[in-house]
């Protein structure tokens, strides 16, 4: 009977361990994502002083785009897909309005990063295609919904009445997902 009763009461011992484990797992994750998170929103001074910005591009899956803010103005950062990649690459640059390749766009590198101003060269909306379910225009990129114009997935403008692909703000890598932006 005494033996039961200690066995017992060893599982219950072994189970607590295991549940406090478990929940001190979850504080440390926790913990983990604040900081990520936060990398991606540098903070106000930083901002208001028009400074260069660190931004950790590590939490942008592929498929997903974010916002930034820099010297007042918007930036686009998308982490392309392969598709968006190839599509990019396999246009005859001469054909283009605002003749750039994809390699003038992107780091070597670093190519699945397009980090963009987000004000359409027209008349300065903004473009839809950062978030899940947004048009993105007729070549895998952005659409201005303001007047229709189209930019492809290196963010050159395609189709519209705009009038010059969005521009790259000046950026550097510091590491495989770490940019400085300024
Ligand atoms: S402002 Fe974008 S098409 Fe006119």
């Amino acid at each position: 009977m005494a033996h039961a009763t200690d066995t017992s009461t060893g599982t219950t011992r072994r189970d607590f361990l295991m549940l406090a484990t478990g929940a001190a797992g979850a504080v440390a994750i926790g913990a983990a994502v604040i900081p990520l998170v936060s990398q991606l929103a540098p903070d106000a001074q930083t901002v208001a002083a028009g400074a260069p910005i660190d931004v950790d591009l590590a939490p942008v899956a592929e498929g997903q785009a974010i916002k930034l803010f820099w010297r007042g103005k918007l930036i686009f950062v998308r982490h392309r897909t392969k598709k968006e990649i190839e599509e990019a690459k396999a246009v005859d640059v001469a054909t283009l309005r605002d003749p750039q390749t994809d390699e003038q766009r992107t780091k070597a590198g670093h190519e699945q990063f397009l980090i963009i101003y987000g004000n359409c060269t027209h008349l300065g909306c903004v473009p839809l295609g950062n978030a899940p379910g947004d048009p993105k225009g007729d070549f895998d990129g952005w659409f201005c919904p303001c007047h229709g114009s189209h930019y492809d997935s290196s963010g050159r403008i395609r189709k519209g009445p705009a009038p010059l692909n969005l521009p790259v703000p000046p950026y550097a890598f510091n590491g495989d997902t770490k940019i400085k932006i300024g």
